[in-house]
């Protein structure tokens, strides 16, 4: 390719062979790369193995004036080829396979391949493997092989694929069978590529190639990769990028052949040269040539003065092609590139990992695809181990009907029919033969249970409730938990407590009442005794009263009885006729009345969530409760990771609660979750046990229902199916879990076997007829309280009219005969005076009622009539 900028008669020149893939590109590519002005392709077709023909080309470019030439060669011709630009100073940019020199004239735009490849063979740990080479590209990276091989010990059998016919390469492909060489490298060209892997495709199985070739992508592969085949290989086109994808297309456009990595490498170097003769041009560096230019085959060799500034300006080149980013170091070889590693799987080609010289190599494969083994072993029937545990995994009932694994019911039944429908294989239920979840024995160190049987391959997997532990994970696999639980507590469920006839006091404690009670007794003796010493509480006007004629009297309205009725209504918020009048009267006043507000305030806040909620009061809310009383016991399995919970904490609680049922006499551990459970039901709520909440909560809906769990999970673990280490199914078995878990299905099968099929019914249901409207139990002591109250004035009124009769007759005896009524009389006046004062009395100016003093009154020894009024009086005063 030759290019020149103010020439216009400078053509663009190549060596090709006419028939190749990289002809078409270059001659596409110039077209597509309009930077370059006038370009004119003008291509030598040679055959690049003929070092005659090659050389006879190059010389002929060389003296009609080129700047650098773009080609093809091959083992026979590069030697000659570098050292005619070596010694010319023509710069010779080629797709070719790269070749191990010092000659900056040469820009090769191949990556080389045994960087990326070494470091694949360490990930993959090969020690012992064939290399399948063609002697192109091959001898480099053979060396390479075989002294790292010599430093590190390995075994490497080399097989040249140049001098190899067909039936010796089947020969060979026995010979390797039978010598158990089951990793190969094959490092050749596209298209032999393409026929060796038409010959080894019988041999799939169990080899594992890598292709020591760029593009993997480009390999015909569609027609094996059903077979599992195991194959790795690098690609250095990225094809989805989208600029990569708009090129191709214009390509196919073009030649409805695909782009191959060799062509977009071509692509590349025209756009390297072109993106090379624009930034000369804009530093004016003139590099025309004018007239004959020289004597290639002169002796010595004349060089092209302006070549080094070509090549300086080629090697500087760095841009985003369709092989990456190109950048060339000084001796013109690729770097600072990135491939990527891709491998063959039942789906087609995937993307494993990248390798580029910063990083090595870079495993982004998010997992070894299993599918593929797992493919192959679809057919079997797996062995599923599990343990009978309700709810978990029942026999039916009428189980002897039935054959296999409809025998068995339960959530682990149901979970292990949703995998097994999700990854697709069929299984067998079989129940652990010691009935053990699987743990170590100390001594002889072997493993029993369901863990012992997947560890030493009795089964496939377990399903089953078997908790995820470091001890266990470190030898089979778990997925991720299907379950999660913990630690919790179960106590007796506290009968509920009957509203009792009285609850209506039940807003505050009993403390509290009696405290009012002494405060309203203390309060109006206070009140009475300031009422008495303060003067302005005594009135000296006289009684309204006619009757009264002796020496004014000075009364107090806050005797006794008043002082005690007058706080009364003011508790009662009610009020009352008299109230006090000197400033020490109405600091006791104003005080009760601030206390009764907010004593009045707080029961009637709590009034209604008293009265119309049926409380549960349990003794129990968390483990900080149990660890806090001693009158409740508690315990938990013996030898059960619950203990061993307590045992290890570090937790203030926990290790309070451990030191506790350690010590705890009669023992509080039992031997089994039935015995802790019945243990429970039969200690009248004085025990208390810990189990898993799953197990806490399936019992709750047990009948006779009468356990229940409290307060939160102490710990938290999770159920996990497991699986061998290395199993097949583990990765499609997580998954299958997984996706169940976000398809709601373990939840459904959780409400199912938990509360669905409950003896007790729903959670809550019980919750809202616990807020129904106030029935009569609630309230009934009021009303016992009101008939009582009327109850009590009768009788007391009838104790006062006798009491006053006797006392009224004695003294009419003794004193006068002036009161003519006898007993019935004056009885029927002091009601009628009773009668008519008491309503005159509530209407009297300011409240102020002339209230006479009950003792000093009969001291007085009023008229008969008058004391019936007294009488009244006080009665409607207090
Ligand atoms: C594929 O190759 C890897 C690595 O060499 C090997 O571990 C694995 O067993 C092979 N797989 C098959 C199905 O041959
Ligand atoms: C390597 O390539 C990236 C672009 O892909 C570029 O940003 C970076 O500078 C290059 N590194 C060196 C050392 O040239
Ligand atoms: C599974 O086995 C049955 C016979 O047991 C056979 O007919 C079927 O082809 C097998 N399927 C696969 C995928 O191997």
């Amino acid at each position: 390719l030759c290019f020149s900028c103010n020439n216009p008669e400078h053509a663009v020149r190549g060596l090709f062979p006419g028939d190749s893939h990289e002809y078409e590109v270059f001659r596409f590519a110039l077209a597509q790369n309009q930077d370059i002005p006038k370009l004119v392709p003008q291509v030598d077709m040679v055959d690049t193995s003929s070092s005659f023909a090659m050389t006879y080309a190059f010389c002929s470019q060389f003296s009609k004036g080129v700047y650098a030439i773009m080609g093809l060669y091959d083992r026979r011709t590069v030697n000659m080829l570098m050292s005619f630009c070596g010694s010319l100073h023509v710069c010779f940019v080629t797709p070719s396979f790269p070749v191990q020199t010092n000659n900056q004239f040469v820009l090769q735009l191949r990556p080389q391949l045994q960087e990326p490849l070494m470091a694949l063979l360490e990930h993959f740990y090969w020690t012992r493997f064939v290399y399948m080479y063609s002697s192109d590209s091959g001898l480099a990276v053979l060396q390479r092989i075989l002294d790292t091989a010599a430093e590190r010990s390995w075994q490497v059998t080399s097989v040249n694929l140049d001098s190899l016919t067909e039936p010796a390469f089947i020969k060979l492909l026995a010979d390797l069978d039978y010598k158990k060489d089951f990793q190969i490298i094959i490092d050749c060209e596209l298209k032999r590529l393409n026929y060796i892997l038409n010959l080894v495709k019988q041999n799939l199985k169990n080899y594992h190639y890598i292709l020591a070739n760029l593009g993997f992508l480009d390999l015909n592969v569609t027609e094996f990769q059903k077979l599992g085949p195991n194959v790795t290989g690098f690609q250095l086109v990225n094809r989805s990028d989208p600029a990569v994808q708009k090129i191709n297309q214009n390509w196919l456009d073009f030649d409805n052949k695909d782009l191959k990595y060799t062509g977009a490498l071509t692509y590349d170097g025209v756009s390297v040269m072109a993106t090379a003769f624009q930034n000369l041009r804009r530093q004016r560096i003139d590099i025309s040539r004018r007239g004959n230019a020289g004597e290639c085959l002169a002796n010595p060799p004349a060089p092209w003065g302006q070549g080094i500034d070509i090549q300086r300006a080629l090697q500087q080149v760095r841009l985003e092609g369709l092989t990456g980013h190109v950048q060339f170091d000084e001796r013109g070889h690729r770097t600072n590139y990135t491939l990527t590693v891709m491998e063959l799987s039942h789906i087609g080609p995937r993307k494993i990992g990248f390798w580029n010289e910063k990083r090595g190599y870079v495993n982004t494969a998010i997992y070894r695809p299993m599918q593929e083994e797992f493919y192959n072993v679809q057919n079997k029937t797996y062995i599923v181990t599990t343990i009978l545990e309700a709810p978990y995994m029942m026999l039916k009932k009428n189980h002897e009907q039935f054959l296999g694994n409809d025998k068995y019911e339960g959530y682990c039944a149901e979970l292990a029919a949703e995998i097994a429908k999700h990854v697709g294989f069929t299984y067998r239920l079989e129940l652990v033969g010691d009935g053990k979840y699987g743990a170590r024995d100390p001594e002889t160190k072997m493993w029993n249970g369901m863990v012992g049987e997947l560890v030493y391959g009795k089964a496939d997997m377990a399903v089953a409730p078997l908790t995820i532990t470091l001890v266990r994970e470190q030898v089979i696999d778990f997925t991720k938990p299907f379950m999660s639980l913990g630690i919790s507590i179960m106590i007796k469920k506290p009968t509920k407590s009957k509203p009792g006839v009285f609850s209506f006091l039940d807003p505050l404690a009993y403390e509290i009442w009696m405290c009012i009670v002494f405060a309203y007794i203390g309060v109006s003796v206070v009140l009475f005794l300031v009422s008495r010493f303060s003067p302005y509480e005594w009135n000296g006007e006289e009684s309204d009263d006619e009757d009264e004629t002796e020496t004014p009297e000075y009364t107090n309205d806050f005797g006794i009885f008043n002082s005690l009725w007058f706080s009364l209504g003011a508790f009662m918020q009610q009020g009352c006729d008299i109230s006090p009048r000197s400033l020490s009267g109405r600091i006791v006043g104003g005080v009760w009345w601030f206390f009764t507000l907010i004593i009045i305030s707080s029961y009637t806040a709590n009034l209604a969530a008293f009265l119309t909620v049926e409380r549960m009061v349990s003794p129990i809310e968390s483990a900080e409760d149990l660890a806090k009383q001693t009158e409740i016991a508690y315990g938990t399995l013996d030898g059960g990771s619950t203990k061993e919970f307590f045992r290890r904490s570090k937790i203030a609680v926990f290790e309070k609660m451990w030191s506790y049922m350690r010590s705890a006499d009669p023992s509080v551990f039992v031997k089994s979750t039935s015995e802790g459970v019945i243990r429970v039901r039969k200690s009248k709520g004085k025990y208390a046990y810990l189990l898993e909440s799953s197990m806490n909560e399936y019992i709750e809906q047990r009948k006779p229902c009468d356990t229940m769990k409290v307060g939160g999970n102490l710990d938290s673990k999770g159920y996990g199916v497991a699986t061998p280490k290395g199993s097949p199914l583990r990765i499609p078995v997580n998954l299958a879990v997984l996706k169940l878990n976000e398809q709601a299905v373990l939840d459904k099968l959780k409400n199912k076997w938990w509360y669905d099929k409950g003896e007790c019914g729903h959670k809550d249901s019980g919750r809202k007829d616990k807020t129904s409207a106030l029935s009569l139990s609630n309230v009934a002591g009021v009303f016992y309280i009101l008939i009582g109250g009327l109850g009590l004035a009768m009788l007391v009124a009838l104790v006062e009219f006798c009491y006053k009769s006797r006392i009224e007759s004695r003294r009419m005896k003794v004193r006068t005969e002036k009161c003519l009524g006898g007993i019935a009389v004056a009885g029927g006046g002091a009601v009628a005076g009773g009668l008519g004062v008491g309503p005159s009395g509530l209407g009297g100016e300011n409240g102020r009622v002339v209230a006479h003093d009950f003792p000093k009154a009969g001291a007085q020894g009023l008229p008969c009539m008058s004391k019936a009024a007294g009488l009244g009086l006080s009665s409607t005063g207090m």
